[in-house]
């Protein structure tokens, strides 16, 4: 990999894609800090030969702890699990120097932001309605990023990303307890994305010509939810899940499985491909799967 025009990336929330984005950036000579709530996930950094820093945005303490002398911010922390807004987001930026700011900032999002289209192909342009709370604070921290750098003249990047997959991020546990899926004909559209693909991504987003934009995150081949568990357990050698109505799904899934049927949307990818100029290594699910079963 070429080198970078940024030398130092502070990595929010460094965990499993973290992680991966750290390896690349590293490759590309540039000095990685990931930042991490706990001391197991530390360690595993520090194992990684990742710089860390702990960092628990929820602590209400943390005001001491500023952040500067980074060039750019990758930010992946998940938002709290509760309320409409994203005060790990809010806590964040607040810890930022404005004095001396990074010059970028990227966010990973998530596509729930934009609730549900009743299965229509979407692109940038879909307005944003996000129909859970976890879409609203999603869109919360979206908003603050981007109105915080507008303010402080720094450049941002929103990648909005549907389903992540890779090794040892399948659903094996729930396809092994043989929890049940919505029938096909009444099983939403979901899109993914193959965790060292969205890791290239992030790269490229970090050192994009372009900036201020909205990336829609997707391989491009949506399915319905229940192909998605099917195919899964066809590659790993595991029954298929029953299938079942909305009616009984209603009565056995959990609140939070049943949140994720209510949304369908199939996302084009085109101006990640093109303005990003990124080729996926997994363009669609069968070539990704063969990769998180190799030995
Ligand atoms: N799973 C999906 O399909 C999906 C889809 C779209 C978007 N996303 C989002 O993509 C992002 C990256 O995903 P991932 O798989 O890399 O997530 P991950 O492995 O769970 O990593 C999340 C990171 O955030 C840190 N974190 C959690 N709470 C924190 C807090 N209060 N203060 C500071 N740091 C905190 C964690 O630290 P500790 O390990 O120390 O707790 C961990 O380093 C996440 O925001 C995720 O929600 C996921």
């Amino acid at each position: 990999m070429q080198d970078k025009p940024y030398k130092t990336v502070l990595i929010v929330g460094c965990g499993y894609i973290g992680r991966r984005v750290a390896a690349l950036l590293q490759a590309a000579a540039c000095r990685v800090t990931g930042c991490v709530r706990s001391e197991a996930s530390r360690v595993v950094l520090e194992g990684a030969g990742i710089h860390a820093r702990l960092l628990d945005l929820d602590q209400p303490d943390i005001e001491g702890d500023g952040v500067s002398g980074y060039d750019a911010v990758l930010y992946c922390a998940p938002p709290q699990p509760e309320g409409d807004r994203d005060l790990r987001m809010q806590a964040f930026l607040r810890l930022l120097d404005t004095q001396a700011p990074p010059r970028r900032m990227v966010y990973i999002s998530t596509s729930a932001v934009y609730g549900d289209c009743q299965g229509a192909w979407i692109t940038e342009a879909q307005a944003v309605n996000p129909a859970t709370a976890r879409g609203r604070r999603r869109l919360d921290a979206e908003q603050q990023l981007s109105s915080w750098c507008g303010t402080h003249g720094v450049h941002w990047m929103l990648l909005r990303v549907p389903g992540i997959y890779g090794p040892g991020k399948l659903p094996l546990a729930r396809l092994r307890k043989g929890t049940p899926v919505l029938a096909e004909a009444d099983s939403p559209y979901t899109n993914r994305i193959h965790a060292d693909d969205l890791a290239a991504i992030c790269v490229a987003a970090l050192f994009s010509p372009h900036a201020n934009e909205i990336y829609n995150v997707s391989d491009g081949h949506p399915s319905n939810m229940t192909d998605y568990f099917f195919r899964v357990a066809d590659a790993a050698g595991l029954p298929r899940p029953p299938a079942i109505d909305r009616a009984e799904a209603g009565r056995v899934l959990t609140q939070g499985m049943l949140s994720f049927l209510n949304d369908s949307r199939r996302m084009r990818n085109d101006k990640l491909l093109n303005e990003l100029d990124v080729s996926l290594d997994y363009p669609d699910l069968d070539t990704g799967l063969k990769s998180c079963f190799r030995d």
